[in-house]
């Protein structure tokens, strides 16, 4: 289910036959051969995925599939490079070596990702970048939510719910890709611990996105650290696995536990369930990858940086449908 209006396809069919009536021609003036983009010889896109091993992952592979469905000209090889950056890279070249005729990426790491993606842009090949960003700026489009906002705004929520006293664990994403580098930067922004001097970060660990390593982490720090008040995870998963642990311990009534992702089955079911105290929406952007993607293979210019909005899910405002943050 989106989770925010968009923009929806005005006049599939026209847009279908608009594609359909594309010739097939070379872009950015390389002798690369395309499909001709029609149901016969449908325009091929590769989705190179950095893992399928998260929800969040699963909803972004299935918003694609949803939003690709209408054209029966365009058609999608998904690969899941299991959470290995050396996989995705060879998964990028196998790509470009097939002929596709645009590339979605949804990167691991920001640094081993981006010559892969380089090397096909500069080979003319459309690059959609997803979610996690790469260094540089040689592909088409960034689309993502901007992270350092939800990080700041995470931060801002804390100071508030802990009435600017108390000690935090912060468990961040991997710090080798954008958004755990942004959600801590951000968060930290959002803190203002230089003006706010009785809120603490007791401990800080990097769980690489996944719960059990969360749960571990959580575990360490009620172990060294007494009085923990807020747990701030940079997913959903790694709030969940903190929540555990201090479940496990008998301290998790004494605590709040702050999210990122909402999805509906998962983050928002645990705001719901009184898990978590707040969860703030990271929208995958499949869909607006594949509104992108039919642009520019009609040969649209497109803006270099697509940025998703967000909102916060609170046990206030839950059953209303949360509330967007500006
Ligand atoms: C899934 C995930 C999400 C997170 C996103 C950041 O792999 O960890 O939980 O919001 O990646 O890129």
């Amino acid at each position: 289910m989106p989770m925010f209006p968009r923009r929806a396809f005005v006049g599939t069919l026209v847009c279908l036959c608009t594609l359909s009536a594309l010739p097939s021609c070379s872009s950015s003036g390389s002798d690369r051969k395309r499909h001709a983009g029609t149901p016969d010889d449908p325009y091929v896109i590769g989705m190179s995925q950095c893992n399928l091993g998260e929800p969040w992952r699963v909803q972004m592979n299935a918003d694609i599939k949803r939003a690709t469905s209408p054209y029966p000209n365009i058609k999608i090889i998904f690969k899941d490079a299991q959470n290995d950056s050396l996989t995705q890279r060879a998964h990028v070249e196998e790509l470009v070596a097939q002929g596709i005729d645009l590339l979605v990426i949804s990167p691991k790491e920001a640094a081993p990702l981006t010559q892969p993606v380089a090397d096909a842009y500069k080979k003319g090949i459309p690059v959609i970048v997803l979610d996690r960003a790469v260094q540089g700026e040689e592909y088409t489009v960034f689309i993502g939510a901007d992270n350092k906002k939800i990080g700041r705004e995470a931060g801002k929520w804390a100071v508030k719910a802990l009435g600017g006293k108390g000690k935090i664990v912060e468990l961040k994403g991997l710090m080798t890709s954008t958004p755990g580098q942004d959600r801590n930067a951000g968060f930290r922004e959002g803190l203002d611990l230089a003006n706010n001097k009785d809120i603490q970060v007791v401990f800080e660990a990097d769980m690489a996105w996944l719960e059990p390593n969360a749960r571990k982490e959580m575990a360490s720090a009620l172990a060294t650290q007494s009085d923990i008040q807020l747990v701030y995870a940079h997913n959903d998963p790694g709030a969940h696995g903190a929540y555990l642990a201090a479940k496990e311990a008998d301290k998790h009534g004494a605590m709040k536990f702050i999210g990122i992702d909402a999805l509906p089955h998962e983050g928002i079911r645990y705001v719901k369930d009184g898990i978590l105290d707040a969860t703030f929406a990271y929208p995958t952007g499949g869909a607006e990858a594949i509104e992108t993607a039919i642009k520019i293979l009609q040969g649209e210019k497109v803006e270099k940086k697509i940025t998703l909005g967000t909102r916060i899910y609170t046990k206030e405002n839950v059953a209303k449908g949360g509330e967007e943050i500006k």
